[in-house]
């Protein structure tokens, strides 16, 4: 299985694809578990040809410390990616092959997705994932992109990415992956103790709860229902909870009909920080 870290190269591997038309684009921060596992899976089924990028990109932490502690597992990485196919291309570049000159990001007008949520608590962030999303999507042209619904914000940003920049690339996006009593796949679920992930499944039952009771109770009730759910659970500090459209990601005031809305949820537990969320109609 080739396995890249430049640029040149990897375009030059690219130009060398009979069928450089269909090809699929998984981009990754490493630490691959099941959730990457489905998307590069979806993404080999799809398309002639797939790239796994890994790069643990500097620009959308704003916490340094976060940065540090951020799993690198290349081999057993690489490993799972050639256990779903050996055809697949990896890219593994340096930081300085993709900032070569200084570690910042680049600026966008995302008309207001990246102000809420993981944008009101994490400066800058989606900023740093559009500069290295674009940076990649530009390097590897690819027809499709892969991306996974439990960054449903990010998600929704990389869509606006392609329409402001007006690229040409079809963002897909994909279930989030579960571990078996509920909880959301994350790299970051390997630094909880066990005890504390098996409780974490408390997440998605309150996001379920939350879905159930959507149907019948005003979303500012709902809100201060979970709050207070979270409140008489210590082992977990609530960030944010929010009930947004899908579309803009503009929190709820009233319900409209045809509107399709979504919850979302950020905690600490034992200073990891998950996400999860849900759609609610
Ligand atoms: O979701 C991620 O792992 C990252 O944000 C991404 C999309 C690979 C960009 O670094």
């Amino acid at each position: 299985m080739p396995v890249i870290q430049t640029k040149t190269k990897l375009k030059k591997e690219l130009n060398n694809l009979s069928n450089k038309l269909d090809l699929g684009l998984v981009p990754t921060m490493g630490a691959l578990h099941m959730g990457h596992a489905s998307l590069i899976k979806k993404a080999v089924d799809q398309n002639e040809n797939v790239v796994v990028s890994i790069f643990v990109n500097p620009t959308q932490f704003n916490n340094k410390e976060d940065l540090d502690k951020y799993p690198k597992t290349i081999d057993t990485d690489i490993q799972l990616i050639s256990a779903i196919s050996d055809k697949i291309i990896v890219f593994t570049p340096a930081v300085s092959e993709i900032y070569p000159d200084t570690i910042v990001p680049k600026t966008y007008d995302f008309e207001g997705l990246d102000k809420v949520m993981e944008g009101e608590f994490r400066d800058d962030h989606f900023n740093g994932v559009g500069t290295i999303v674009e940076e990649l999507l530009n390097v590897v042209q690819p027809s499709k992109a892969y991306f996974g619904e439990k960054d449903f914000q990010q998600l929704r940003i990389i869509q606006k990415l392609t329409e402001i920049q007006h690229i040409p690339v079809e963002i897909i996006g994909c279930e989030i992956v579960r571990e078996d009593h509920g909880l959301a796949m994350s790299s970051r679920n390997e630094r909880l103790s066990k005890n504390i992930r098996q409780k974490a499944a408390f997440i998605y039952e309150t996001l379920k709860t939350a879905k159930n009771k959507f149907g019948t109770e005003n979303a500012l009730n709902l809100k201060d229902w979970v709050i207070d759910q979270f409140e008489n659970n210590h082992d977990f500090q609530l960030e944010y909870f929010d009930i947004t459209d899908v579309e803009t990601l503009t929190p709820i005031k009233n319900k409209i009909n045809n509107v399709k809305y979504r919850a979302f949820i950020a905690v600490y537990v034992e200073d990891v920080r998950l996400i999860d969320n849900i759609a609610l109609n």
